[in-house]
């Protein structure tokens, strides 16, 4: 596991000096709409963003004025975050480490996010888990999830240009990669989540012509009773 976790966040440096590229076509204000709707606490309190990568997430968190960390096991990806951040002027504290096993305390944060992140994972259930772990009871852990097409991952495994391919054993490694809705839905309920929904966003969130909608998985950690 951690030989391909060193792979994996090898890969991403990398990529990191080209990666905001590729939110050349995304909508921001949209995506700033959506993330305000689904954290729904009008910009109180603490939001963790998990595979923050170049702070994607993170500096919009920020900008809706939540308290805004991001984490992340890629220390290139870290980097131009940390340079996104100073240029927009928005406060996100940058933390090197897995998204897997946080370096938090239970009942930490308002809301746990990710991006384009789950298919990475090599063990979503205990990572989901452990997001729920530093999420206050009435919080959710919200997955933003573009579905990869079984296309898409036969694509990757064969992908001979270096853009971002992975060993076959390491993307065989990953449960959720080109995985169905329901496969995503079952991972947050066997890491604990009772009733998590798959909610269709705006089909405009990316601008590029065709792009595959976009999910926000969403589980809610019940209040403890009193
Ligand atoms: C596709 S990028 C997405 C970055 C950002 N969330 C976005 O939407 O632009 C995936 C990121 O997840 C990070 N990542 C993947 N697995 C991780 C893990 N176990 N712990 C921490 N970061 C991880 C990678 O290093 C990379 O920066």
């Amino acid at each position: 596991m951690e030989e391909f976790k060193k792979v994996i966040s090898k890969k991403w440096t990398e990529r990191a000096p080209t990666f905001d590229d590729d939110h050349a076509t995304e909508d921001i204000t949209l995506w700033r709409e959506t993330l305000e709707e689904l954290i729904c606490r009008k910009g109180n309190g603490s939001v963790l963003d998990i595979g923050t990568g170049t702070g994607f997430l993170a500096n919009m968190i920020s900008e809706l004025g939540y308290c805004s960390v991001g984490i992340d096991f890629s220390e290139g990806m870290l980097e131009v975050g940390r340079q996104n951040t100073a240029r927009r002027g928005t406060a996100v504290e940058y933390i090197l480490g897995d998204g897997e096993t946080l370096p938090f305390a239970d009942n930490t944060f308002d809301a746990v996010v990710n991006c384009r992140v789950l298919w990475l994972l090599l063990d979503p259930v205990n990572a989901i888990k452990e997001w729920k772990r530093v999420l206050k009871p009435g919080g959710a852990v919200l997955s933003f999830v573009r579905i990869t097409t079984p296309e898409e991952k036969a694509q990757m495994l064969s992908d001979t240009s270096g853009k971002m391919r992975y060993p076959k054993k390491v993307v065989q490694a990953m449960p959720l990669m080109a995985a169905a809705i329901d496969a995503h839905l079952a991972a947050y309920q066997d890491a604990g989540f009772h009733n998590p929904e798959a909610i269709l966003l705006r089909r405009d969130l990316s601008l590029q012509e065709g792009a595959k909608p976009w999910y926000a998985f969403r589980g809610v950690k019940e209040q403890e009773p009193v």
